[in-house]
């Protein structure tokens, strides 16, 4: 229960699916957590479920004043910043790169990567005011190993994971230190999801069940109970690692 106790967190991307899950786990591990998202509504909605130990501020992960001014809204709020997942994140085109528009391709770089590279760099600023913490970046397999049609996202994924190593290697030994991990989920049953297996059609959830080496789809609690892991004092000697949790899907 007081595993994250005395812990403030935030996560991007909370309205819904894994960051959803994961605010819920942490503030039942003792934590305060801080929902950020750009769907207002559902992501009030969020923290209310959860109750006194959460809250919601609006934030577009693209958009470095508004990172600023969160961040500077949770260090006035809480006094510190220990924990920061940065979840927030939209899927793949299902389009080749041959026909992909430029549009198509800089929205899910600014969004998973950009988004990411923003939170590191506020994060890292915010958790050496205190005593240091630990920054889990949501990649995807689609971070380690091509998947037609998702090149946006796999370029977005993979650029996630090398980023986590250079923001570790970079706050491994400083004064206080800052922890920088990685989290790969396989497929996890999510809106994020199922609009994929819309976009692509009922095939692709027959693809996963047959592929999976377990058989079926992940649940976001799955991936929750990981970034928690990382997030604890538990993981006090992991930085710069890859957490892949995902049914055996990588491992074929
Ligand atoms: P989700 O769609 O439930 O959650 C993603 C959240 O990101 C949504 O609430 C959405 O409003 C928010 N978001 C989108 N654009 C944003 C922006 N510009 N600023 C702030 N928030 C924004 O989907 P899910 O599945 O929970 O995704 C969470 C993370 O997990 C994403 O980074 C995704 O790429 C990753 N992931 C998901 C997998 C899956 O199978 N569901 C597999 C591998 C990785």
């Amino acid at each position: 229960m007081d595993q994250l106790a005395g812990k403030v967190a935030m996560i991007t991307g909370a309205a819904s699916g894994i960051g959803q899950k994961t605010a819920q786990l942490m503030a039942n591990k003792g934590a305060t957590v801080v929902l950020t998202d750009i769907r207002d509504v559902e992501g009030e909605k969020s923290a209310a479920a959860i109750g006194s130990a959460a809250s919601y501020i609006s934030l577009d992960v693209t958009q470095e004043e508004a990172w600023k001014g969160t961040i500077d809204t949770v260090m006035e709020a809480h006094g510190h910043l220990d924990i920061l997942v940065n979840n927030a994140g939209i899927p793949g085109a299902g389009i080749k790169l041959e026909d992909m528009e430029m549009d198509t391709w800089r929205q899910c770089i600014a969004i998973c990567l950009d988004g990411v590279f923003l939170g590191i760099k506020y994060g890292i600023r915010a958790m050496k005011q205190g005593s240091g913490g630990s920054i889990i970046n949501i990649s995807s397999i689609a971070g380690k190993i091509g998947i037609p049609t998702s090149g946006n996202y796999c370029a977005a994924k993979g650029g996630v994971k090398l980023l986590t190593k250079t923001a570790a290697l970079e706050c491994a030994n400083t004064d206080p230190v800052v922890r920088v991990n990685s989290v790969h989920p396989g497929f996890i049953e999510t809106d994020l999801l199922a609009g994929a297996i819309q976009h692509r059609g009922p095939w692709f959830r027959q693809y996963i069940e047959d592929t999976v080496p377990m058989a079926k789809l992940g649940e976001t609690a799955d991936i929750a109970e990981g970034i928690v892991y990382l997030a604890s004092d538990a993981a006090k000697f992991v930085t710069g690692s890859e957490l892949v949790i995902d049914g055996g899907f990588l491992a074929r």
